[in-house]
């Protein structure tokens, strides 16, 4: 039955590609609507399926591979390394607002999401909140009711010899604005489970106090990410053939 259903879902996608893959006119004049909607009902809910023809991993959960903190301040004086990230939550994110601005060749996104999870193996060495702590093992970071915004800055780039124009996308910003936070790290202090636990406590007291020094290192993975998936997606789909023709 899922196998059946995810055919289905690819041969709807096919279908979608053969005309237009974002079934939107640009001169509509409610376009931006038509955009969010096509994102909220045609990609969001699909992003726990991989689409290699169009270059599009599995995005729920999102492989971020490789996450290094390494920074002093007055919470977090760390080295910490978070090792095969996988980031859920991206297919249940709601779209609040898209705008494109063809003219400035910008798009921008936002969206909120009641809850993402990262799971990782990490290595740890250094202070949390003063606690000395030296530990590696399995760390669970979630966050709940996030704001996200997203922004994008392209140029549209002719084949010298095909003549086929692509969206190149030049820059990502990925923002976010953290609701609660939860984090659980397994083994801070090398096997002794008891302090570990009375220390993640303590952690999940200030999560979001913290927050701030673990999330840049993610949301600069997940921008990096998004950008290279975003080049390999409109490599795969001509410009014109991104929109219905008018
Ligand atoms: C983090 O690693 C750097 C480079 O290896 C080292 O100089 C620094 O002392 C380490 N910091 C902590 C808190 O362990
Ligand atoms: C991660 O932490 C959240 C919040 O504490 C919890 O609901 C979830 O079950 C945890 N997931 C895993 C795989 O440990």
């Amino acid at each position: 039955m899922k196998i059946f259903l995810s055919v289905i879902a690819l041969f709807c996608l096919a279908e979608i590609a053969q005309g237009a893959f974002i079934q939107c006119k640009l001169s509509d004049p409610k376009l931006n609507n038509c955009i969010g909607d096509q994102i909220k009902t045609q990609w969001i809910p699909n992003l726990k399926k991989a689409y290699p023809e169009y270059g599009i991993p599995v995005m729920d959960p999102h492989f971020l591979g490789d996450v290094k903190v390494t920074q002093g301040n007055k919470q977090v004086g760390l080295n910490y390394t978070a090792s095969d990230v996988l980031f859920y939550g991206l297919s249940t994110v709601e779209i609040k607002k898209v705008q494109l601005n063809q003219r400035k060749r910008e798009f921008k996104l936002w969206y909120f999401n009641k809850k993402f999870i990262q799971l990782n193996s990490y290595v740890a060495k250094g202070k949390i909140l003063l606690f000395p702590i030296n530990g590696h093992g399995k760390s669970n970071i979630t966050i709940l009711n996030s704001d996200v915004h997203i922004a994008l800055k392209y140029d549209i780039v002719q084949d010298a010899n095909t003549k086929v124009k692509h969206v190149k996308v030049k820059t990502l910003d990925y923002m976010t604005k953290p609701g609660k936070a939860y984090m659980n790290f397994e083994n801070l202090f090398n096997g002794d489970k008891y302090l570990s636990k009375q220390i993640n406590d303590v952690i999940n007291q200030n999560s979001d106090e913290l927050l701030p020094s673990f999330s840049p290192g993610v949301e600069k993975a997940v921008a990096q990410s998004w950008l290279s998936t975003a080049n390999s997606f409109f490599s795969k789909i001509p410009y014109d053939e991104l929109f219905i023709k008018e």
